[in-house]
C-alpha cells in the first residue's frame, strides 16, 4: 500500500470538515475521491500534502507516518501536488514554473530529462515556453500546474479537479495525459467533480459526502451504482 489513511478528522476552527475518513491509495493505481461541491475533497488532499494540520487519525506513506511532518518534507518522500485554482506563478515564464517544481531535486540530468518529458505530454506547453505563466489560458494553466507537479518526480501525484473550468476537448485531453501519467508508472489519487470521467478512468474510487466516506468500490461498480448515477451522474 503507497497510501493508507485512517480515520482522519480535520477541523476549521469550530467547522469539522473531515469527520474519519479512511482511504488507501496502491502503488500503480488511480484512485478517484468524488463528491459534490463542499464535501471535503480539497480538504482532503490538504490534509495528505500537508497543507493542513490534522484533528486526527493518521496518513501514512509508504509505510512511514506523515500525518505530522512539514509539507515540503513530504514532497520530497514523493507526495506530488497540483493543486485546485491552479497556482500557477503568473510572472514566470512556462519553463521557470515547471523548473520550480523540481526545486528539492539536484539530480540536473533527471530534471532535464523530465522537462522534456513534460513538453512531449502538453504540447501546448512546448509551444508557449518563454510565455509568462499568467498570460496562459486557463486550460493552459492547468496544464502547467500538472507538469509543475510532475516535475518533482512524485510517486503518488494529487491532483484536484484539473478538469476544473475546462473546454469540452481540453477535458478528453487532460482525462488522457493522466492515464498516460499512470501508464508510465504514477500512482495518482484523483479529486473530481467530473465523475463519470474519473470513475472511467479509475480503477477505484470512494464517495465523500459531508466528510464522510459513504461509498467505495471499483471505477466501473460506482459507475453503475444506482445511488452514484443519481446524485453524480445526472441520471435519474
Ligand atoms: N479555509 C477554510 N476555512 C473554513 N472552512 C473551510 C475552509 N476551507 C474549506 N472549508 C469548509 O470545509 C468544507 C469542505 O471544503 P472543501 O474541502 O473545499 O470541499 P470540496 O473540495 O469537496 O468542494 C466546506 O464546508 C468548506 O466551506
Ligand atoms: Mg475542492
Amino acid at each position: 500500500m503507497l497510501l493508507e489513511i485512517n480515520d482522519l478528522t480535520l477541523l476549521y476552527g469550530r467547522i469539522q470538515a473531515l469527520h474519519g475518513i479512511s482511504l488507501t491509495v496502491n502503488e500503480g493505481e488511480v484512485v478517484a475521491l468524488i463528491g459534490a461541491n463542499g464535501a471535503g475533497k480539497t480538504t482532503t488532499m490538504r490534509a495528505i500534502s500537508g497543507l493542513r494540520p490534522v484533528a486526527s487519525g493518521s496518513i501514512v506513506f509508504d509505510g512511514t507516518d506523515v500525518t505530522r511532518m512539514r509539507a515540503d518534507l513530504r514532497v520530497v518522500r514523493g507526495i506530488g501536488q497540483a493543486p485546485e485554482g491552479r497556482g500557477v506563478f503568473p510572472g514566470m515564464s512556462v519553463v521557470e514554473n515547471l523548473e520550480m517544481g523540481a526545486y528539492t531535486r539536484r539530480d540536473k540530468g533527471g530534471i532535464a530529462d523530465d522537462l522534456k518529458m513534460v513538453m512531449d505530454l502538453f504540447p501546448r506547453l512546448a509551444e508557449r515556453r518563454k510565455q509568462a505563466g499568467g498570460t496562459l489560458s486557463g486550460g493552459e494553466q492547468q496544464m502547467l500546474a500538472v507538469g509543475r507537479a510532475l516535475m518533482a518526480r512524485p510517486r503518488l501525484l494529487l491532483l484536484d479537479e484539473p478538469s476544473m473550468g475546462l473546454a469540452p476537448k481540453l477535458i478528453q485531453q487532460i482525462f488522457e495525459i493522466i492515464t498516460r501519467i499512470n501508464e508510465q508508472g504514477t500512482t495518482i489519487l484523483l479529486v473530481e467533480q467530473n465523475a463519470q470521467q474519473a470513475l472511467s478512468r479509475a480503477h477505484r474510487g470512494y464517495v465523500l459526502e459531508t466528510g464522510r466516506i459513504v461509498k467505495e468500490g471499483t471505477g466501473r461498480d460506482l459507475l453503475h451504482d444506482p445511488a452514484v448515477k443519481e446524485a453524480y451522474l445526472g441520471v435519474a
